[in-house]
C-alpha cells in the first residue's frame, strides 16, 4: 500500500474515533449516524432562516462523496436561491409552499451534458453510449445516491429535508426556469431548512418483507399475508395520528395512486433530451 494510502487510512480511523463511531461500530449497535438515519421523517414546515454558506457547502460536498458508477459523476445539483424562481417552482410542483419557504432548495439532475463535451475534447464518439438506456439509468442512480448523502448530511446537522418529485409534474416549465440543456433531466428537488414542525416517523414495511435471503420470495400468498399485516400497522398509525379520523391502509393508498396514470409525457421528454434513446 502506498505511503499516502496508509496516511489516509490513519486519518480516516482517527476521524471515526473522534466522532465516537469506531468503538460503537460493532454490529447491531447504534451510533450517531445510524440514529440520524433511523430518525428520518420529511419536514415540510421550515423556519424563515437561510442555510449558511458553510452548511450548503458541507451538504453539497457530502453529496459528491457518494459512490459513482465508473467514476462517471453523471449528475448536477442546482441550488435555487432566487426568490422569484423558488416561487415559480413552488407553483409548478403543484403548489407546495415549502418549495419556496425553506433554508435552501436543491434540484438534483441526471446529467450527461458535460460528458457530451468530453467527446469533442477527446475525439471519441461518446453519443451511442451517453444516449443509451444503460447510461440513463447510471445517471439516475448517481443522482439518487448523491441526493441521499446530501439528505443524511443535512439531517445530521439538525436540519430537515423534503424531497420534491413534483418537479417532474412539468419539466418543460422547470427547464425554462433552470435553463437545463439536452442530456440533463431535473429529477427531484430537495427542500432543506431548520424544522419548524416535525411529523411523526412513518412506519416502513417490516424488514422481513423487503429483505430476502438468497432468492426472491415470489409466492403471492406469502406477500399478500405480509401486506395485510402491514395494513394493520399503517391504519393503527394513521388512527393514532389523526385521533381516529383517518385509518387508511397502505395497499388502499397504493391502489388509488397506481390506478391513476401520472406524468405520462416522461418517455417523450426523456427522448427529447436525447437520453434513453438506444
Ligand atoms: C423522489 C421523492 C419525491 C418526493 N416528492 C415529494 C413531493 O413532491 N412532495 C412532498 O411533500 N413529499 C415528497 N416526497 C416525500 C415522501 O412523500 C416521503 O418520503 C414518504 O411519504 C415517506 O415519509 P417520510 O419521508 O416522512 O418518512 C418525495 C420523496 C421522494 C423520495
Amino acid at each position: 500500500m502506498a505511503g499516502h494510502d496508509q496516511e489516509d487510512l490513519k486519518s480516516f480511523r482517527s476521524s471515526l474515533k473522534k466522532d465516537g463511531l469506531l468503538h460503537r461500530r460493532e454490529a447491531g449497535k447504534m451510533n450517531d449516524l445510524i440514529e440520524t438515519i433511523l430518525n428520518h421523517r420529511s419536514v415540510r414546515d421550515f423556519e424563515d432562516k437561510p442555510l449558511s454558506k458553510e452548511q450548503i457547502e458541507t451538504i453539497v460536498k457530502s453529496a459528491q462523496a457518494a459512490s459513482t458508477s465508473s467514476f462517471i459523476q453523471a449528475y448536477s445539483i442546482i441550488g435555487v436561491s432566487d426568490r422569484s424562481k423558488k416561487e415559480k417552482l413552488a407553483e409548478v410542483v403543484g403548489n407546495q409552499p415549502y418549495v419556496a419557504n425553506n433554508g435552501h432548495f436543491l434540484v438534483f439532475c441526471a446529467d450527461l451534458y458535460r460528458h457530451s463535451l468530453i467527446g469533442e475534447m477527446e475525439g471519441s464518439n461518446v453519443f451511442p453510449s451517453i444516449e443509451s438506456t444503460e447510461k440513463f439509468m447510471v445517471s439516475l442512480i448517481d443522482a439518487a445516491l448523491a441526493a441521499q448523502n446530501a439528505a443524511i448530511a443535512a439531517e445530521s446537522m439538525g436540519l430537515g429535508i423534503c424531497y420534491i418529485g413534483g418537479i417532474r409534474n412539468n419539466l418543460e416549465a422547470v427547464e425554462e426556469i433552470l435553463k437545463t440543456p439536452d442530456y440533463v433531466i431535473p429529477l427531484f428537488g430537495m427542500a432543506i431548512g431548520h424544522p419548524a414542525k416535525l411529523n411523526d416517523k412513518k412506519p416502513r414495511l417490516p424488514m422481513n418483507h423487503v429483505y430476502m435471503e438468497n432468492e426472491y420470495e415470489q409466492d403471492p400468498e406469502v406477500l399478500k399475508e405480509q401486506l395485510n399485516s402491514y395494513n394493520e400497522l399503517i391504519s393503527a398509525y394513521y388512527k393514532e395520528r389523526t385521533g381516529g379520523t383517518r385509518a387508511d391502509t397502505w395497499t388502499g393508498q397504493m391502489g388509488q395512486m397506481l390506478e391513476k396514470k401520472s406524468r405520462m409525457y416522461m418517455n417523450d421528454y426523456v427522448s427529447k433530451k436525447k437520453m434513453n434513446l438506444r
